[in-house]
């Protein structure tokens, strides 16, 4: 008891003195205050949920979000021009820097990202610098475990004929998860951001790591015989293929909770929080009762579609931005030559699909797009040259991004107690 006030006391002194300091001298490189007056927040009041990590002066302190797409939250709306790492504003480590007020935030995911980058995206004049931060959210495995091959083998088929088979993607996918070698790298960048961070200094620091979401329901007729595929005569979305589909993704989620469990093992107390959202995808998967799919208007389907508009809540910042005119792309045509080399190197499944579309059209100029009616795919939409428009697909749209946010609110909540 004695040495609990102990520590008590040293942290509310070392949270005094390293909170001034800290307000001194963080310049993030990206902050962005958002106003988000549509969420409810699920009952739990955010002063609750965020306490753990709120200053005397009530703000939360500083955090960090590393990771891949899902965290960067590609395609919920952008102010101007989209950065590179397609950060979004509705990503839900956004929705937290927003319910904190001002804060020291520093938005680090980056669409593409894999263990291996984890790292990287931070500014390398810091690098022997600690990170002011009380906290941390990540995301990651999706780009390690080849959710993009499997994507693109199984469902969309951007590169035709030449995307390999489904069975094989999967089969890939699956040996990842089974070998020791994901779950090392994890561990190495779960240790890389405690160390990073000075962890033995902060005895509160917690990183909360998501995981993913099921795409499909797999259990209705109707969607058997339909497809997402981007040429015509694409793969079905049979019942087979959602259900083998959805079991990856579940696996997915295992590992990360074992690998995490694994970590906390090593510690006096939790130092990795694993959120499992999954559930709260329900009724809002592709496929849904008397969805005729591809549907990209539902708002209730909380995933991209290729080029399918996002779901913000009406009045939101968000969702004015997504309604504004997209300024013109300005991502360089895409050559079908010399393009797969950089888009396999940056891991971002945009570039990549607009780059296998592209030498699929070079090698196959008759071939036909999905869409039937216009014949060449080019001709479609003046967005064809956007990455962002292919990156997006099987991401969370605004309101899975909120979702996401409140399991993470629940689950801290739960934590504190
Ligand atoms: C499935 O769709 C194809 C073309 O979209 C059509 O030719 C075929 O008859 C359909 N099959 C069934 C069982 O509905
Ligand atoms: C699906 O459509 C049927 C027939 O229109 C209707 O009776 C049923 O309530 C619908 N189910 C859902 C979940 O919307
Ligand atoms: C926004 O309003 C439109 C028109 O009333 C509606 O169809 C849409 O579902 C609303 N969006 C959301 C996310 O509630």
């Amino acid at each position: 008891m004695y040495a609990r006030a102990m520590v008590i006391i040293i942290i509310i002194s070392y949270l005094v003195v390293t909170h001034a300091l800290e307000q001194a001298v963080i310049a993030p490189k990206t902050q962005y205050i958002i106003h988000n007056p549509g969420a409810s927040h699920i009952g739990i009041p955010t002063s609750s949920a965020l306490r753990q990590f709120r200053h005397d002066d009530g703000s939360c302190g500083g955090f960090v979000a590393f990771g891949d797409s899902y965290s960067a939250g590609i395609g919920t709306g952008v102010e101007g021009e989209e950065n590179d790492c397609r950060q979004g504003l509705h990503a839900y480590p956004q929705l937290i820097a927003a319910d904190c007020g001002p804060t020291a935030f520093q938005f680090l995911s980056c669409t593409g990202a894999g263990t291996t980058d984890v790292m990287v995206g931070e500014d390398a004049s810091s690098s022997s610098a600690s990170l002011p931060a009380d906290f941390a959210l990540l995301s990651i495995g999706g780009n390690d475990l080849g959710f993009f091959e499997v994507m693109n083998a199984c469902v969309f088929r951007f590169y035709n004929f030449y995307s390999g088979t489904c069975e094989t993607a999967l089969a890939h996918s699956r040996a990842m998860l089974a070998s020791d070698e994901f779950e090392n790298r994890l561990r190495i960048v779960i240790m890389e951001i405690l160390d990073k961070i000075r962890w033995e200094k902060k005895p509160w620091f917690t990183i909360t790591m998501t995981g993913y979401a099921r795409f499909f329901n797999e259990l209705t007729d109707g969607c058997d015989n339909m497809s997402f595929g981007v040429w015509w005569d694409g793969p079905r979305l049979t019942k087979a293929l959602r259900s083998e589909m959805n079991a990856l993704v579940l696996t997915v989620n295992t590992k990360l909770r074992k690998t995490i469990d694994a970590i906390n093992s090593d510690f006096t107390k939790d130092k990795v929080i694993f959120i499992d959202y999954d559930d709260a995808f329900d009724g809002h998967r592709f496929c849904e009762v008397n969805v005729t799919e591809p549907d990209y208007e539902r708002t209730d389907t909380w995933f991209f579609l290729v080029g399918g508009p996002d779901n913000a809540r009406n009045g939101t910042e968000s969702q004015r931005l997504s309604e504004a005119k997209t300024l013109p792309p300005s991502s360089p045509l895409v050559d079908p030559l010399l393009c797969v080399g950089p888009a396999r190197q940056s891991g971002d499944w945009g570039m990549l699909a607009l780059c296998y579309m592209a030498m699929t059209k070079y090698l196959n100029p008759t071939l036909r797009s999905a869409q039937g009616a216009q014949g060449d795919i080019q001709a479609m939409n003046s967005m064809w040259y956007v990455p962002t428009y292919y990156g997006k697909t099987f991401h969370p749209k605004s309101l899975g991004h909120e979702m996401i946010r409140n399991r993470i609110y629940e689950t801290w909540h739960r934590v504190d107690e």
